[in-house]
């Protein structure tokens, strides 16, 4: 089996030293950066703006994936995505217009993700899969990290893998919630390629970043 992708979730960071564990974060192995932008509205919790994107920007050249959990959406695509962002990733509950958005992202040269929360179905994807070069499965409710992972998700992931295989587009299938060295390779097996991990890269302190994404990945550091 193909080891996954690790996007770290810097909600679990030390906020004090942003700069510094993104930096960390990188050297021990991090493929993505994911950034958890949310608003107190759309999730019951603030955390990261567009300011912060930017700031953290110099520290490294690894993709900065955007997850944004935040409404409205459109009016504040073009600040992250001149922020830095690589990858903006939207929940289709945030706006009315869900294809339009995924669009605005395209036309701001950066790719686009659509987000499924752990009740939405599948079948939400059947006239956006052509629009978007990134599916995310919430494995747990979003709003704040640490939370158990929630199994039914799995489920989910191996039909959006089928949907994925099925388009024949390069689409990355990203899982984002609860995982840990356990839920990891039930994640990959299920078809994900893409592992979002927050309380599981940044747990131990920066001493233990590579071995915990080693874990993630399948292997021992
Ligand atoms: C939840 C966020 C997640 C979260 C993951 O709304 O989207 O990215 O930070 O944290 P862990 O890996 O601790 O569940
Ligand atoms: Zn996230």
């Amino acid at each position: 089996m193909t080891a996954p992708l690790i996007a770290p979730s810097i909600l679990s960071a030390d906020f004090a030293r942003l700069g510094e564990e993104v930096r960390a974060v990188d050297a021990a192995g991090a493929d993505w950066v994911h950034i958890d932008v949310m608003d107190g509205h759309y999730v019951p919790n603030i955390t990261i703006g567009p300011a912060v994107v930017k700031a953290l920007r110099p520290h490294t050249a690894k993709p900065f994936d955007v997850h944004l959990m935040i409404a409205p959406i459109d009016p504040y695509l073009e600040a992250f995505a001149d922020a830095g962002a690589d990858i903006i990733t939207v929940h289709p509950e945030v706006g009315p217009h869900i294809h339009r958005t995924l669009q605005a992202i395209k036309a701001l040269g950066k790719q686009a993700g659509v987000v499924l929360n752990p009740g939405t179905p599948a079948k939400m994807l059947d006239y956006l899969i052509d629009e978007v070069d990134l599916v995310l499965v919430m494995s747990v409710n979003p709003g704040f990290g640490g939370q158990s992972f929630i199994s039914s998700q799995l489920r989910k992931v191996e039909a959006i893998r089928k949907m994925i295989d099925k388009s024949g587009r390069d689409i990355r299938l990203e899982v984002d919630g609860g995982v840990d060295a356990t839920t990891a390779p039930q994640c990959v097996a299920a078809g994900a390629d893409v592992l979002v991990a927050g309380s599981a890269t940044f747990r131990g302190g920066p001493e233990r970043y590579a071995a915990n994404i080693a874990a993630l990945k399948g292997c021992s550091a």
